[in-house]
């Protein structure tokens, strides 16, 4: 404690530095999902469901689709909007009410008051539409021809809907947020009370997809056309791999589906971990293979003086698993596979365990990519 300097890097790391923006507690934990990547792991899901309830019990799930962008919880008081605040660590997110007013698909007033709500939290999941987003780094290119005319530095492409999404939540200048063409898809009722202050959550529809409907009634934009009610784990499956297969197709991205228990009584009988909800799961599609960005080559000296590559990555998600380094053997691999700097490279895992470098997307080289040099001598 005699050393602590208020200058210290360890001062200024995460949260501090990134932002000033208000922190709120929302009115229920945002709680995650558990993730499944396979048939098999649905069916487990489907008989803890059923050895947990009554035999008599006549189940139904909904299955959704699990959209890939940033979180967002949106309060309403007197049928006002009042806040908007992402997910955070769960309990405290930060506040972005003045830019939640900017995204499509939440109404600003809606007549929550006429179904005796004093005052609700939904939640759902911000997005960009694809053709937004192409649309977003077209105008960016523009605006980057002039600044260089200018000698002014250029402004970075944007790299994927989410991180847009999610980056374009947390700015300052609202006017710049309208331009991003935010959507939001909202799948969730987290909290809603009375006029007396009576919670009254799970009071307001007897079903999952009634409480979306209603949603999608009063004026919000849902998921509500792709939901299927269904009731046995064949078609769930199937329904899983139709989507599996046509996601490309769809115009907002997707890494998954999301399986919930319909019936909101069950819902409660089932009750929570502290990470997830019991009653309901998330099957994710499979990323075989992923692209990202070459930064680095690191040399790693093994017990017996072998000198591997190791190449390092921006992260990327692969089948659930954050992948940013990945071996690259030896020198010939890297002459093999003619691996450069800067290289846009496509990822796998093999055997759906190691990762591993298929190559250089050669069609992405811009000029800016630097050989790789092997070191001659032990590092
Ligand atoms: S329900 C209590 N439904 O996935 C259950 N989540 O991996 C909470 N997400 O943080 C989530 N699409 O942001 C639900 N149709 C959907 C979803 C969805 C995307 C996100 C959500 C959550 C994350 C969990």
């Amino acid at each position: 404690p005699e050393f602590f300097s208020e200058e210290s890097p360890t001062q200024k790391l995460g949260d501090v530095l990134k932002d000033d923006l208000k922190s709120v507690r929302h009115l229920k934990p945002m709680l995650s999902l558990e993730n499944s990547y396979n048939i098999e792991d649905l069916n487990r899901f489907d008989k803890r469901i059923k050895d947990s309830l009554p035999d008599s019990a006549n189940i139904e799930y909904a299955v959704e689709l699990k959209y890939d962008g940033s979180s967002i919880a949106v309060v309403y008081e007197n049928d006002v909007l009042v806040r908007g605040a992402t997910r955070g660590n769960g309990l405290e997110g930060d506040d972005i009410t003045e830019n939640t007013k900017v995204i499509i698909g939440i109404p600003l007033q809606v007549n929550f008051s006429s179904l005796g709500i004093k005052k609700i939290e939904v939640r759902g999941e911000v997005v960009i539409n694809l053709k937004v987003f192409e649309q977003l780094n077209i105008d960016r290119e523009k605006e980057n021809l002039k600044l260089r005319e200018k000698g002014i530095k250029e402004l970075e492409l944007f790299k994927n809907p989410r991180n847009t999404a999610a980056g374009s939540l947390r700015m300052k200048d609202v006017e710049e947020v309208k331009k991003r063409g935010l959507e939001a898809i909202i799948y969730q009722v987290g909290y809603a009370e009375d006029h007396q202050g009576n919670e009254i959550t799970d009071q307001i529809r007897n079903q999952h997809i009634d409480y979306i409907q209603l949603l999608s009634n009063l004026g919000f934009n849902t998921g509500i056309n792709v939901i299927e009610k269904l009731d046995n784990m064949n078609s769930i499956s199937e329904y899983c791999l139709e989507w599996q297969d046509k996601r490309d197709s769809y115009p907002i991205d997707i890494d998954g589906m999301v399986i919930k228990l319909n019936s909101i009584i069950y819902q409660s009988m089932l009750g929570k971990t502290a990470h997830h909800p019991k009653w309901a799961i998330a099957y994710k599609f499979k990323a075989l293979q992923a692209k990202s960005i070459l930064r680095k080559v690191d040399y790693q000296v093994g017990r017996t003086g072998a000198i591997t590559p190791v190449a390092k990555i921006d992260p990327v998600q692969l089948m659930g698993v954050e992948i940013s380094s990945i071996s690259l053997h030896n020198e010939d691999f890297i002459r093999d596979k003619d691996i450069q700097l800067g290289d846009t490279v496509i990822v796998e895992r093999a055997g759906d365990v190691i990762p591993y470098i298929v190559g250089p997307e050669m069609e992405e080289r811009d000029g800016h990519q630097q050989p790789i040099y092997f070191p001659e001598n032990c590092p």
